[in-house]
C-alpha cells in the first residue's frame, strides 16, 4: 500500500495476565480493550496454566468488542499484530494462534511484535492530536512487573539496553512488598493509592547505589519484609496502624532508585529525549517526581496515558504499525518466545 495511506492494524497482547485488543488507524486509537484474569488474585501473583485458560476464553469477546467499538469490519484490516514474547510461553500461545488463524483466514498480513519494544512505542499513540512524540533517538526507562530497563531507542527496530535491574523488576518490588503488607495481586496500584496518606519518610529502607547503569530491587525487598516482620512481632497491628507510611516509604524508595540512575543515563548518554513507561509508569509517585526531574535537567519528557502504560494492545498495534510499514511481516511458523 501507498506509505502516505494511514493503516488500519489491530493488536492483541496476551503476554500475562491481560486479554487485550485494540484497533488503530495510523497512530490514533479506534478502541482499546483490556480484560484483566481476577484468577490470580488470591495466589498473589500470576498463575500460568489459569492465564492461558483465561485467554483462551477471553480473546473472542474481547477481539470482537475492539472492532465492534472501532466500528470497523476484520475484512477492512490491513494487518493484524500480535505479541510473539517475551512473557509466559502458554499464554503467548493463545494470542499467537488465535492472530495467525485470523490473519490466513482474512488473507491479511500477520506483524509478530516485542512486549518490551511496545511499550517502549507507546509514546507514538496518539490520544490527541497535539500530543507531542519523542524524536529518535531518546532514552526510555522500562520498567513494569517483569522487566526494568533503560533502553537507548535509535529507531524503532533499533533498540539497545544499557542498563538493566541485577534481580527483581521494580513492578515485582512493589507486588512483593504489598504481599508483605497482605494486599493481593498485582499490589503497586494499591501501594500508590495508600501512599498518599502517608509519610515517606517514616521507614528508611536502603538504597542500593550500584554504579553504573544497573539497578537492584532485592535489598529493598527484603529489608521491607525484615521491618514489617520484626515491627509485627513487637506489635500485632503495626501494619494497621502503619500502612500509609509503610506504602509511602517502600514507594518513595524504589521511585529514588528509578530516578537517580535515569538522570546518570540521561547525563551519560547526553539525551534531552526521555520516556518512562510499563505498568510502573502509573505510579503517581514516579510520574510527579519525573515531571519535577525534566524541569531540573531540561528534558522533553514522555510519560504515556495511563491505559497506555500497564499491558494493553494499542502499543501492540503500534508496534505493528512500525514494523508493516517497515516490511516486517511474521511468517505462518514464527514461534513464541518466553525470553528475550
Ligand atoms: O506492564 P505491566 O502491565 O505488565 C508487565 O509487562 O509486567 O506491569 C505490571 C506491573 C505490576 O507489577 C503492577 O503492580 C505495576 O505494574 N503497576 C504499578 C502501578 N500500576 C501498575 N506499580 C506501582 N504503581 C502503580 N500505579
Ligand atoms: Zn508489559
Amino acid at each position: 500500500m501507498p506509505a502516505t495511506e494511514p493503516v488500519l492494524i489491530l493488536g492483541i497482547e496476551s503476554s500475562c495476565d491481560d486479554t487485550a485488543a485494540a484497533v488503530l488507524r495510523d497512530g490514533r486509537v479506534l478502541s482499546n480493550v483490556v480484560a484483566g484474569q481476577e484468577a490470580h488474585r488470591i495466589w498473589g501473583g500470576v498463575v500460568p496454566e489459569l492465564a492461558s485458560r483465561a485467554h483462551q476464553e477471553q480473546i473472542v469477546p474481547v477481539v470482537n468488542q475492539a472492532l465492534r467499538e472501532a466500528g470497523v469490519e476484520a475484512s477492512d484490516l490491513d494487518a493484524i499484530a500480535y505479541t510473539n514474547g517475551p512473557g509466559l510461553i502458554g499464554a503467548l500461545l493463545v494470542g499467537a494462534c488465535f492472530a495467525r488463524s485470523m490473519a490466513q483466514a482474512l488473507g491479511k498480513p500477520l506483524v509478530a511484535v516485542n512486549h518490551l519494544e511496545a511499550h517502549v512505542l507507546a509514546h507514538f499513540i496518539q490520544d490527541r492530536s497535539d500530543q507531542p512524540v519523542p524524536a529518535f533517538p531518546f532514552l526510555n526507562l522500562t520498567v513494569s512487573g517483569g522487566h526494568t530497563q533503560f533502553i537507548l531507542v535509535q529507531a524503532a527496530d533499533r533498540m539497545e539496553v544499557i542498563g538493566t535491574t541485577l534481580d527483581d523488576a521494580a513492578g515485582e518490588a512493589f507486588d512483593k512488598g504489598a504481599k508483605v503488607l497482605g494486599l493481593p495481586y498485582p499490589g503497586g496500584p494499591l501501594i500508590d493509592r495508600m501512599a498518599r496518606g502517608g509519610d515517606a519518610r517514616r521507614f528508611a529502607l536502603p538504597s542500593p547505589s550500584l554504579p553504573g547503569l544497573d539497578l537492584s530491587f532485592s535489598g529493598i525487598k527484603t529489608a521491607f519484609a525484615n521491618l514489617v516482620r520484626k515491627e509485627t512481632a513487637r506489635d500485632p497491628g503495626f501494619v494497621a496502624h502503619e500502612l500509609p507510611s509503610l506504602c509511602a516509604s517502600l514507594q518513595q524508595c524504589i521511585v529514588t532508585e528509578l530516578l537517580t540512575r535515569l538522570r546518570r543515563a540521561a547525563r551519560e548518554h547526553r539525551l534531552k529525549q526521555v520516556g518512562i513507561s510499563g505498568g510502573v509508569s502509573a505510579n503517581s509517585a514516579l510520574r510527579e517526581g519525573a515531571m519535577a526531574l525534566a524541569k531540573e535537567e531540561g528534558w522533553d519528557l514522555f510519560l504515556p496515558p495511563l491505559p497506555y502504560c500497564t499491558d494493553n494492545a494499542a502499543m501492540v498495534a503500534m508496534a505493528g504499525r512500525f514494523a508493516f510499514r517497515a516490511g516486517r511481516h511474521a511468517s505462518l511458523d514464527t514461534v513464541p518466545y518466553a525470553r528475550g
